[in-house]
């Protein structure tokens, strides 16, 4: 393993088989290190350096603590207060600098979402053998806290299935319960004894598109806590919420007080909280045997220890990045170029003409674009598919009637390329953006019809993510990407994770 950015990255196998294995054994050696020479896993010198944007007490000193048992030199960045982000220096430049002043491993905890994934590429492509750890990133994802709480449920449950969990707080922006989610997703493909359940109010709960196919039985009651083994609890994340008064609305209002827990919850219930708390632990509980939170937050030692160890052991792992497969085209129509036009102007008339003739020896057109569709797509190929512009290279036909004698209403846009192709990739982009679309093609005398495959990606720096605090939208160099989803109804970001309609994607491009 080399970096560690998010559960999703793992198939069960590494989870259990690597990290929690080395994380259980770890769990001794963290109690005993202490008394101890460092266990020097590490060189003398290695370096792990935590770049901490965003506020800490756990997280931040588990790791320092994790890195020194294992003997590596620990160099701490932490508050932008102090640092040249205050000067507006790139997220970027930042991670180029810490990794030339010899950080061996680099923890990032961040606001903007998708960094540390974004900081990892950025030092592979400059060829740095430094392994990036996720420390949290906005409301995305928290993986290293999702191993440490496995780690505590298997340490008190003596097993990772055969269980079911209640969270309680907020389940829509707590990275931690993302990552959490990632786990038990996880254990559920290989355990089917796993359920999960929610409390949680309408302004915090999970939007469809969070659930990842999960099935999640929610309520607005603790009493669907009642069967509950294991309790997740998060506090209300009001930093994140675009509108504080919503996060207002839901904060106090679930809270596992002395009476509930004596009243309505299993005998050997554990309650889990990645802390810091909110409202959602009565203060009266703190010592109560069955609310584990503080037993839990110690496995952040062991946890971080494991996952320093693999990381620094895999540190020259090759990077595989994310390849973009070339879109696959089906052909609906093949003939000869003569024939094929011969055939339609009998069929539609002079209307033909300003399709086809300045394309009969080459070029394309592109077809059945709703009205208004054409100028976006003209946009694309202008803009980032180097075709030339307007002098005559690309006709917009706007609005024409489809077939002859339709309804007035019914229209289309159509593209003529005088003379020039596309890329094969832009076949699959323009299908995202208009799933309609059809490709015919004049080359050497013969005139091709096809459609594309909605592709399976969309390439880095075409479209924008709409999310404002992804870090694509927060450094200069950082381009977003997408996976495709449902027919090509819905993306997701590859940094932030986020899920968005076609429509939203279309409004910001
Ligand atoms: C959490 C975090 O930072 O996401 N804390 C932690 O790392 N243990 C939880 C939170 O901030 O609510």
């Amino acid at each position: 393993m080399k970096h560690f950015l998010s559960i999703q990255d793992f198939s069960l196998d590494d989870i259990i088989e690597n990290i929690l294995k080395l994380a259980f054994v770890a769990v001794t050696d963290a109690r005993e290190q202490r008394c101890r020479e460092p266990l020097y896993l590490a060189s003398r010198n290695a370096k792990v350096t935590l770049l901490f944007r965003e506020p800490s007490t756990r997280t931040l000193s588990s790791y320092r603590e994790a890195a020194e048992l294992l003997g590596f030199r620990v160099q701490e960045i932490s508050g932008v207060e102090a640092t040249s982000f205050m000067k507006k220096e790139s997220f970027a430049d930042g991670v180029r600098t810490l990794a030339e002043e010899g950080a061996n491993i680099l923890v990032i905890r961040d606001r903007f979402e998708g960094a540390p994934r974004f900081a990892a590429e950025v030092l592979d492509r400059m060829g740095y053998s430094i392994p990036v750890h996720n420390a949290g990133d906005g409301a995305n994802r928290h993986p290293t806290q999702a191993i440490l709480n496995a780690l505590t449920i298997l340490r008190k449950l003596g097993r990772l299935h055969d269980f079911t969990v209640g969270f309680l707080g907020d389940l829509r922006y707590s990275r931690t319960i993302h990552s959490d989610l990632d786990m038990l997703k996880l254990l559920m493909q290989k355990h089917g004894d796993i359920r999960l359940k929610a409390v949680s109010a309408p302004e915090a709960a999970l939007l469809p598109s969070q659930k990842m196919g999960l099935a999640i039985e929610e309520s607005d009651s603790l009493e669907i806590l009642r069967d509950c083994h294991v309790v997740m609890a998060t506090r209300i994340q009001e930093e994140r919420y675009p509108d504080k008064n919503e996060a207002k609305k839901v904060m106090g209002r679930f809270m596992i007080t002395r009476q509930v827990l004596d009243s309505m919850m299993d005998p050997d219930v554990i309650i889990m909280h990645p802390l810091p708390r909110g409202l959602e632990i009565a203060p009266e509980i703190s010592e109560d045997q069955r609310v584990v939170m503080w037993e839990q937050m110690g496995y952040g030692v062991p946890a971080r220890m494991a996952l320093l160890r693999l990381s620094y052991t895999g540190r020259n792992e090759a990077y595989a990045p994310l390849s973009i497969p070339e879109s696959e085209l089906t052909t609906l129509d093949e003939e000869g170029v003569e024939s094929r036009l011969a055939k339609r102007e009998a069929k539609y008339g002079a209307d033909v003409d300003r399709y086809f003739r300045p394309i009969r020896e080459r070029g394309m057109v592109i077809d059945h674009l709703p009205v208004g569709a054409g100028d976006r797509v003209k946009h694309l190929l202008r803009d980032f598919a180097g075709l030339r512009g307007d002098e005559g290279c690309i006709h917009l036909l706007e609005g024409m009637k489809v077939k002859k004698g339709t309804p007035e209403e019914h229209r289309k846009d159509a593209l003529v390329l005088e003379g020039q192709y596309i890329g094969k990739e832009f076949y699959g982009i323009i299908t995202f953006m208009v799933p309609d679309v059809t490709f015919n093609v004049i080359r050497e005398g013969t005139f091709t019809k096809c459609k594309s495959a909605m592709p399976e990606r969309l390439p880095a720096g075409i479209f924008l993510c709409p999310n404002e605090v992804c870090i694509t939208n927060n450094d200069p160099e950082a381009r977003a990407r997408f996976a495709v989803h449902s027919d090509g109804q819905f993306v997701s970001c590859y940094y932030c994770n986020r899920i968005f309609s076609r429509e939203e994607i279309l409004k910001k491009f």
